[in-house]
């Protein structure tokens, strides 16, 4: 995947699992780099269930635990879902990177150019929490 124009394979980033009798039903990579976490990926196979919210609090207190000034993450400007989803756990837009999806699918042409709900896939979001540790 690629976030601010850099590539991450998320098998080799850390991480949290959710699983249910051996079912990985939730996934959460992120990236300490510094002062500041990223989390570079967070699916929930069982949506509605907490599982995202858990994964969530877990990368908030592991980033804490790691003297991390910031949790980050990017996300997609037709990712209305994640944008609530986030904004309602304490996490607020910090900027907007305008045409950086347009941008990630010249190196990754299999990038749609529609998203979710038909929207174009254009711009990457930027949101963060800061953890005054
Ligand atoms: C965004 C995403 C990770 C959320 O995961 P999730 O497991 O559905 O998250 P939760 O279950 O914790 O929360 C989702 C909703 O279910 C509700 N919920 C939580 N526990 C619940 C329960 N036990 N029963 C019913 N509803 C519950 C939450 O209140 C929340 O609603 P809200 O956002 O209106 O407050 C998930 O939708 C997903 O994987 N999306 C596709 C991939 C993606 O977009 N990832 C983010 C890209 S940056």
């Amino acid at each position: 995947m690629i976030s601010r124009g850099k590539i991450h394979r998320p098998e080799h980033l850390e991480g949290f699992v959710v699983e249910d009798a051996g079912d990985w039903i939730g996934l959460l990579t992120f990236l300490i780099a510094g002062d500041e976490c990223e989390v570079t990926s967070l699916d929930s196979l069982r949506e509605g269930q907490g599982i995202g919210s858990h994964l969530i609090g877990k990368t908030i207190e592991e980033a804490r635990a790691r003297k991390c000034r910031r949790l980050f993450l990017i996300t997609t400007n037709d990712n209305l879902n994640a944008l609530g989803f986030y904004q309602k756990r304490g996490f607020e837009i910090v900027a907007v990177h305008r045409g950086a999806v347009n941008e990630s699918r010249k190196q990754k042409p299999s990038i749609p150019l529609l998203g979710y709900h038909d929207i174009p896939l254009r711009d990457e979001i930027e949101l963060e929490i800061l953890l005054n540790v």
